[in-house]
C-alpha cells in the first residue's frame, strides 16, 4: 500500500499504491506510518519524497470506510508526525491531490506539482470538512480569503493556480518524482521550522469579522440549509483566532457534528448514486459493461425551439457535426442566430474556439440521409411527432438511430411508425438543454441494447448524468412531478398561498418552490396539455361535477390563472407578479389572493391554517409514493436512479439525497403512516394512497435503501 525505495543513495521514495486514486485507506495509512518510520530512523536517508502510483498522488479518504468502525492509524496524528520530522519531506504531486491527499501534501515541507495536476479540498461537497488539519494549515499557507473560498466551495484548482496561490512551490512538466528527488536533495540541511505550516501564524486580514460574515451570508443564500460550508467558515475562523492546537480541536468537534448529521450521509449517498446511475441492465441480461455503443460522428436536431437549440449546442461542443432542421425560413434564421450565439458564449467561457463549422441549417428532412443519429424536438404533439418519425424512417439510412426529446409521450408508439423500432429511443433533455446535466434515456420495449448503450454513451460524452428509464407517461421525473404539484394546488384550495408553499419548499432546500418554478417554465405549457387531454377547455363543464375530472379530484385553479392570460414570468404575471414581462423578481399578487378567496367561497371551502409540516409531508411524501410505484412498475431500476433524476433535473436539494433517500431518512413507517392519514382525509386523491411497495418494505422491517432492490427484483422490469 506504500512502497519504499532508496534512490540517489539518500532519498527515501515512498509511493502510495492503492488504485485507482491511492485513497488513504487504513492499509495505506498503515503503509505511510511504517515507511515514514523507516525513512526517519535510517541514518542513510537524508530526505523523503512521497508520490502516488499510476500518475495520481492521492484522491483523499476512502469514502467506503466512513460507514464502518475506524480501523488503522488515524490520519491526523500521522500527518502531524510527518510535519514534525527532522528530515525534509517533499510531495511529488501528479494527477490529483484532493481532500486528505492535499492535507498529506500540506504536511510535507515542500510541494512540487506536475503542470496537469489538480488540487483541492472537496470534503464540503460530501457534507464534511477537511478534518486532518486542512482547515488549519491552508489558511496559514495562503491566507484567510483564498483558503475560505477553496474550503467552503470544494473547488479544485490547476497546478498553475496553486502556484499563484502559494499552495505549491514549483510546477513542472517533467517527471515530477525525479524533479522532487533533486529538490529534496537540495533541501537537506536547510532549516525546516518555516516549512511547518502548523507552527506559522495566520496572515489575518484586518476586517476578519466582516469577511467571515459576508461569506456566511453568501453561503446561506446559495447553499440553502447546508451545514458543511458554514462549519468550514467556523473552522477557518478558529484558524484565524486560535493557536494551532486549539484550532485543530475545533476542527475535530465541527467534523464530529457534520459526520453524524443526516446531510453527510445524504451527500455521500449522492456521490455513489451518481456513479451507479449509468449502469443499466435489461431483463434480457444485456448490460452497460457488455454492450458496445455505436460511434456518433454526425447528428441532426429537428425543431430549433427552446430545447432543440440547447441540444444542438450540446452536440456541437463535443465535436459532433449537427444538421438542424426548422419548419420555416424565419424560424430557421432565428434558431441559427440563437445557436451560434449560445455556442460562441459557451466557447468564450471555456476559453476554446467555437465549433461553428460543425453546424448546418436546413428546412428539409431530405438532407438527413447520412447522419448517425437524429434527435427530434418538435412540439409535444403525438400526431406531428409520428409524421416526423415516419418521414425520418423513409429518408435516413437504415442504421440511423431515431431519438425523441418528448417529455412524456409514448416512445414505443413513435417506434411503431418506423421501419426500425429497435433503433428508436427517448433522449429526454432538461431545459436549458446545454446547461442542465440530466438526461433521461427512455428505453422502449423494442429499443435494442446497442441503441441504449449509444444514447447513454452520447449523454456521457455531452457531460450529462444519464439515467436509463422505462417508457410510461411522463417517464420518471415528470410522472412524479404530477402528484407533487397536484398536492400544492390542493393545498391552495384548502387555505395555503403560493408564497407560503414556495417558502416551505425553498427552506427545505429546493432551488425554487413549485409555483415559482411553474412561473419560470411557463404556465401555458401544462394548460395546453390539460386542454388536449380533455381536462379543461370550452367543451368541459366545470360545474358538472365540480372539481372532478375523469373520475378523479381535479383542481381548476391553474386553468383559471391561465384564462386570465397569466402565463408566468414571460407575461409578467403568473402565480406571482413581476416588474415586467420576462422579469424574475417574484412578488405576491393580491389578485391571486382574491382569486383564491373567491374560489373557496364559490365552492364553500372554509380555509384552514396549513402548517409547514403538512406542506412538506403532502408534497414530498406524495412525490416519494409515486417513486415507489415507479420502482414497482420497473420504470426505474433503483431508488438511486430516481434520486439522481430529482437532484439533477428538478432542483431537489442534494443534502437531502433525493425523494427516495429522504423518505428512508424520515423512516418508511412514518411516511406510510402519514400517507394513510392524508389518504383517509382525501380518499378521492389516489396519489396519497400508499403504494404496495412502500407497504411491503415496511412489512419487511424497513430495510435500508441499498437493500430495497432485493424486494423489487421479483417485479416486472420495463427497462
Ligand atoms: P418549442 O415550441 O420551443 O419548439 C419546438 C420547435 O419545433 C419550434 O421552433 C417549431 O417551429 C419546430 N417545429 C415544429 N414542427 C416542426 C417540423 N415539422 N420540422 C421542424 N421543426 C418543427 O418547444 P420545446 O419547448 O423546445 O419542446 C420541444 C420538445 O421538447 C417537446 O416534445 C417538449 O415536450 C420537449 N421538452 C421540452 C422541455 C421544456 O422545458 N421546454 C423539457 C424537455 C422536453
Amino acid at each position: 500500500m506504500a512502497r519504499y525505495e532508496l534512490v540517489k543513495r539518500s532519498v527515501a521514495l515512498i509511493t502510495l499504491t492503492n488504485p485507482p486514486v491511492n485513497s488513504l485507506s487504513s492499509a495505506v495509512r498503515h503503509g505511510i506510518a511504517k515507511t515514514m518510520d523507516r525513512a526517519l530512523s535510517d541514518p542513510k536517508v537524508t530526505a523523503v519524497v512521497i508520490c502516488g502510483e499510476n500518475g495520481r498522488f492521492c484522491g483523499g479518504a476512502d469514502i467506503r470506510e466512513f460507514s464502518g468502525p475506524m480501523r488503522g492509524p488515524p490520519l491526523l496524528p500521522l500527518l502531524d508526525s510527518i510535519e514534525a520530522g527532522e528530515k525534509p519531506v517533499v510531495a511529488a504531486i501528479e494527477g490529483v491531490a484532493l481532500g486528505g491527499g492535499l492535507e498529506l501534501a500540506l504536511v510535507c515541507h515542500y510541494r512540487i506539482a506536475h503542470s496537469k495536476a489538480r488540487l483541492g479540498l472537496p470534503e464540503v461537497t460530501l457534507g464534511l470538512l477537511p478534518a486532518a488539519g486542512g482547515t488549519q494549515r491552508l489558511p496559514r499557507l495562503i491566507g484567510i480569503p483564498a483558503a475560505l473560498e477553496l474550503i467552503t466551495t470544494g473547488r479544485h484548482v490547476s497546478s498553475q493556480e496553486a502556484l499563484k496561490l502559494g499552495i505549491v512551490d514549483q510546477v513542472t512538466e517533467q517527471n515530477v518524482c525525479e524533479v522532487a528527488v533533486e529538490f529534496a536533495l537540495r533541501a537537506v540541511a536547510k532549516p525546516l521550522s518555516s516549512r511547518r505550516l502548523s507552527a506559522l501564524t495566520v496572515p489575518c486580514p484586518p476586517d476578519l469579522d466582516a469577511l467571515l460574515e459576508a461569506v456566511t451570508m453568501q453561503i446561506q443564500k446559495k447553499a440553502r440549509g447546508m451545514m458543511a460550508p458554514l462549519a468550514c467558515v467556523q473552522a477557518v475562523r478558529a484558524a484565524a483566532t486560535m493557536p494551532y492546537s486549539q484550532g485543530i480541536k475545533r476542527e475535530s468537534e465541527l467534523m464530529a457534528t457534520l459526520f453524524n448529521s443526516g446531510q453527510a450521509r445524504a451527500l455521500q449517498y449522492c456521490f455513489f448514486a451518481e456513479r451507479t446511475a449509468g449502469k443499466w441492465t435489461l431483463p434480457s441480461g444485456a448490460q452497460w459493461n457488455d454492450t458496445k455503443p455505436r460511434e456518433i460522428r454526425s447528428a441532426a436536431v429537428i425543431g430549433l425551439g427552446t430545447m432543440g437549440r440547447g441540444i444542438a449546442v450540446s452536440l456541437a461542443r463535443v465535436g459532433i457535426s449537427v444538421i438542424a432542421v426548422e419548419s420555416d425560413k424565419k424560424l430557421m434564421e432565428t434558431g441559427r442566430q440563437m445557436v451560434i450565439g449560445m455556442l460562441e458564449r459557451d466557447a468564450k467561457r471555456r476559453g476554446v474556439s467555437a465549433s461553428l463549422n460543425l453546424l448546418k441549417f436546413t428546412l428539409s428532412l431530405q438532407n438527413l440521409k447520412d447522419v448517425d443519429l437524429v434527435i427530434e424536438a418538435v412540439f409535444e404533439d403525438m400526431a406531428l411527432k409520428k409524421r416526423v418519425f415516419q418521414e425520418l424512417s423513409k429518408v435516413c439510412r437504415p442504421t440511423t438511430l431515431l431519438c425523441s426529446n418528448t417529455s412524456g409521450l409514448d416512445v414505443d408508439a413513435l417506434a411503431g411508425v418506423t421501419d426500425r423500432p429497435q433503433l428508436v429511443i427517448g433522449m429526454h433533455f432538461f431545459s436549458p438543454a446545454h446547461v442542465m446535466k440530466l438526461l433521461e434515456v427512455v428505453c422502449g420495449p423494442r429499443s435494442s441494447s446497442e441503441t441504449i448503450a449509444t444514447a447513454m454513451s452520447l449523454g456521457k460524452r455531452m457531460g450529462k448524468v444519464s439515467v436509463a428509464v422505462g417508457n410510461c407517461p411522463g417517464f420518471v421525473g415528470n410522472r412524479m412531478l404530477k402528484p407533487y404539484s397536484d398536492q400544492a394546488t390542493f393545498l391552495l384550495e384548502e387555505g395555503a398561498t403560493p408564497e407560503q408553499i414556495d417558502k416551505v419548499l425553498e427552506d427545505f432546500g429546493f432551488a425554487m418552490g413549485v409555483f415559482r418554478m411553474s412561473d419560470l417554465a411557463g404556465l401555458d405549457v401544462g394548460w395546453r396539455v390539460r386542454k388536449e387531454s380533455g381536462l379543461t377547455g370550452p367543451d368541459v363543464d366545470p360545474k358538472n361535477p365540480p372539481r372532478r375530472r375523469q373520475g378523479r379530484k381535479y383542481c381548476p385553479i391553474p386553468d383559471m390563472v391561465c384564462e386570465q392570460g397569466r402565463f408566468g414570468q414571460k407575461t409578467g404575471r403568473g402565480w406571482y407578479m413581476y416588474d415586467k414581462p420576462g422579469g424574475t423578481n417574484a412578488k405576491p399578487d393580491p389578485l391571486i389572493q382574491n382569486l383564491l378567496e373567491t374560489y373557496r367561497s364559490r365552492y364553500g371551502i372554509k380555509p384552514r391554517n396549513i402548517t409547514d409540516q403538512e406542506i412538506i409531508e403532502r408534497c414530498l411524501f406524495a412525490l416519494a409514493n409515486e417513486g415507489f410505484r415507479i420502482l414497482e412498475d420497473g420504470i426505474a431500476a433503483r431508488p438511486e436512479d430516481i434520486d439522481v433524476i430529482y437532484q439533477f433535473g428538478y432542483g431537489f436539494p442534494r443534502h437531502r439525497g433525493g425523494p427516495m433517500f429522504y423518505a428512508s431518512m424520515v423512516g418508511l413507517e412514518r411516511v406510510l403512516e402519514r400517507l394513510e392519514h392524508y389518504h383517509q382525509a382525501h380518499p378521492d386523491v389516489s396519489h396519497l394512497e400508499p403504494s404496495p411497495l412502500l407497504k411491503k418494505l415496511v412489512a419487511c422491517g424497513s430495510p435500508p435503501i441499498q437493500k430495497w432492490r432485493e424486494h423489487i427484483k421479483t417485479m416486472h422490469s420495463h427497462l
